[in-house]
């Protein structure tokens, strides 16, 4: 479970102080799908960023199954980012040098996984994904839609309980965006992987289980359609 106790974040800008989160509260539970969704410059980001520890708050607490994300030491909180969380982006973020299985493989080599280990593994994820004919492809040897599968083969590799994906279809036509959120939904139903997915699209939000809509840095709930 994911719990956020009054979430401030302040960037500082010159003169001028942001408040990209005020106030935050919010649970996850386990194997829930939730929506973030907001307009630009709303502070979804931010709070991704917090959720999954590439962050951390200016003030408040961040649970997670009861224990601080503050509290952990360097090694737990790397443990936490490589192992417990998988990241998609909007950009991919994907190596250019490297091919799709190469990728994939990368947060194994950090999780101290062998060689052989770790093929098979990226391979398993690869085709879990739909691209097992495309693994020894580049990321510009791919379309958009090939890429961010790709990226969500990656953040699969070391089997995370959360996925938190940052406008995941921002970069794609919506057909080929709505393919990658049954992706993303089929891993939520099938895998009970806890689903965050960030978006300005009410399209996209709406297939959630629930909306949380964010605004100059606060929260509103409402229930989604959850389809
Ligand atoms: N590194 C930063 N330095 C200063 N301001 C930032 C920084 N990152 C984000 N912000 C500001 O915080 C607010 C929220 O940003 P962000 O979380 O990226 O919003 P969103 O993802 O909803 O577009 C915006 O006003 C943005 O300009
Ligand atoms: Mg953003």
């Amino acid at each position: 479970m994911i719990q956020l106790e009054d979430i401030t974040r302040t960037y500082k800008l010159g003169d001028e102080i942001i408040n990209a989160l005020d106030k935050v509260n919010l649970t996850i539970k386990d194997g829930e799908f939730v929506a973030i969704m907001g307009p630009s410059g709303s502070g979804k980001t931010t709070l991704a960023n917090i959720i999954g520890g590439l962050d951390s708050p200016t003030s408040g607490t961040v649970l997670i199954d009861g224990e601080g994300l503050s509290q952990k030491n360097d090694k737990n909180l790397s443990l936490y980012r490589n192992k417990k969380v998988g990241f998609v982006f909007q950009t991919f973020n994907l190596q250019s040098g490297f091919t799709a299985l190469e990728n994939v493989m990368l947060p194994l080599i950090l999780a101290k996984m062998s060689g052989r280990e770790r093929k098979k593994k990226a391979i398993e994820c690869l085709t879990a994904v739909g691209l097992a004919d495309r693994m020894n492809h580049k990321p510009n040897q791919l379309s958009g839609g090939q890429r961010q599968r790709v990226s969500i083969a990656r953040a699969l590799a070391n089997d995370p309980e959360i996925i938190i994906a940052d406008e995941p279809t921002g970069n794609l036509d919506s057909k080929k965006g709505q393919e990658i959120m049954d992706i993303l939904k089929a891993l939520n139903r099938n895998q009970g992987i806890t689903l965050i997915i960030i978006t300005h699209d009410s399209n996209i939000a709406k297939q959630a289980k629930k909306i949380i809509e964010i605004q100059d840095g606060r929260i509103k709930e409402r229930a989604g359609a959850g389809a």
